[in-house]
This record gives structure tokens, C-alpha cells and sequence, in this order.
């Protein structure tokens, strides 16, 4: 594991933001920043994902950017250019995987089954992203698939909230946490960038006491 993706799991949250241009994406960083909470996944869902990629990575190096909701070895490349630092995708997909391993990308894919859990570790992937995790059966399906694959370590997205955050991070088996609600595109589009910053401080003490305000795994 890379010390980029150490320090993720040491944040312990990540927020996935759909953002439509680079204002949104800018004010969202400052944001999270002022929050202490330096990191963020842009996903692929609008055609401003690349150029806000771009943007934070070049006026905020300090946040760990990655790119979401890649479905394509193509977009991982854009992503990749652009400045994020490591890919997520919401399923398994090879082409995505191969290209990332091909050049020692961190790569977080997504499961929801054993079988593409199986198909994870047959590459070398231990770190899964496990989404949609609260239609899975969030807690109790995966404290059911981390009996099996004692190695693997979660990321749940889908579904998150700062209500249930408090019960995924009492698993050993999670890694982190994925989720939206701190940067909705409601908020983003309403610029209430204040209403991002509170809500994500609020997060980042649900992380410290969850884990006895260690701050660390
Ligand atoms: C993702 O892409 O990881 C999810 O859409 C985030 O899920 P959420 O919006 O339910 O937090």
C-alpha cells in the first residue's frame, strides 16, 4: 500500500462530490480544507470532472484527489493526467484495473459480491471500495464477507451518513468511508460552502471518536 493510501485510511473519510464546474470545485476544496479534512473523490458523472481534477490539483496540492465513478481505462488516463492520484471505480472492471496496475496507479475498485472480491485479490487487490453498501446490507454484509477474507480491507460508499459513519468505523475490516452527503450538489450549487466546511468538521470528529480520538487506524 502507497503512503497516499495510508493517509487516506488515517482521514478515514472520503468525500465524493459530483461537481458541474470549477467554481463548485474550488469552494469545495477550500472547504473541506478549512475542516481538516484534506482529501476528496471527484467522480466521472459530469463533463467538468477532468478540469476540476486539473484545478484542485494544481491550486491545492495539499488534498489527496482521486476520481470516481471511472468506468473506462480511457478515463483513467484522463483522470491520471489531470493530476488525481489514485482511481476509484464502482464495479470491477479489468481494463480499468490492468491500466492502473500497468502503471502503479492505486486502484480502488468496487465490489459487492465474493466473486468480485475473488476477482480483486486474483490481481493483488486487498483495498476494495464496497458500494452501494447500505443497499448491500451495509454493516452485517460486510462483517459477514470480512469472516471470509480476513486480508480485505473496505471502503463502504452508498448510502452513508454522518448517523450510520459511527457503526461502519467500529469495523476492523473498513478502511475508510465514502460518501456524499457533506458536499451534496445542492449545497455545491447553493455555494453554501460554510454548510460543506460544518458538516465535514462534524464528520472528521465522528472519525476521531469512532476510532478513541487516536486520529490513526
Ligand atoms: C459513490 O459514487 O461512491 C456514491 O454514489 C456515493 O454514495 P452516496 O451519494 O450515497 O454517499
Amino acid at each position: 500500500m502507497t503512503d497516499l493510501i495510508d493517509a487516506l485510511g488515517r482521514i478515514g473519510l472520503v468525500p465524493v462530490v459530483k461537481v458541474e464546474n470549477t467554481q463548485q470545485a474550488l469552494g469545495m476544496a477550500s472547504a473541506l480544507l478549512e475542516a481538516g479534512l484534506p482529501c476528496a473523490e471527484i467522480t466521472f458523472r459530469t463533463p467538468a470532472a477532468e478540469d476540476c481534477i486539473r484545478t484542485i490539483a494544481r491550486d491545492y496540492p495539499q488534498i489527496i484527489i482521486g476520481a470516481g465513478t471511472v468506468l473506462t481505462a480511457e478515463q483513467a488516463e484522463r483522470a491520471v493526467r489531470a493530476g488525481a492520484r489514485y482511481i476509484v471505480s464502482p464495479g470491477f472492471d479489468g481494463h480499468v484495473v490492468d491500466w492502473c496496475l500497468a502503471r502503479h496507479v492505486p486502484v480502488m475498485p468496487g465490489v459487492a459480491t465474493p466473486t468480485e472480491i475473488l476477482m480483486a485479490l486474483d490481481k493483488g487487490i486487498s483495498l476494495l471500495k464496497f458500494f452501494p453498501a447500505e443497499a448491500l446490507g451495509g454493516v452485517r454484509m460486510l462483517e459477514a464477507l470480512a469472516a471470509v477474507f480476513g486480508g480485505v480491507r473496505f471502503v463502504p460508499t452508498g448510502g452513508v451518513t454522518a448517523t450510520n459513519l459511527p457503526d461502519y468505523l467500529k469495523l476492523p475490516s473498513v478502511f475508510a468511508v465514502g460518501g456524499s452527503w457533506l458536499v451534496s450538489g445542492k449545497l455545491l450549487a447553493a455555494g453554501a460552502f460554510e454548510e460543506v466546511t460544518r458538516l465535514a468538521r462534524e464528520a472528521v470528529e465522528i472519525v476521531a471518536h469512532a476510532r478513541g480520538h487516536g486520529g490513526g487506524q
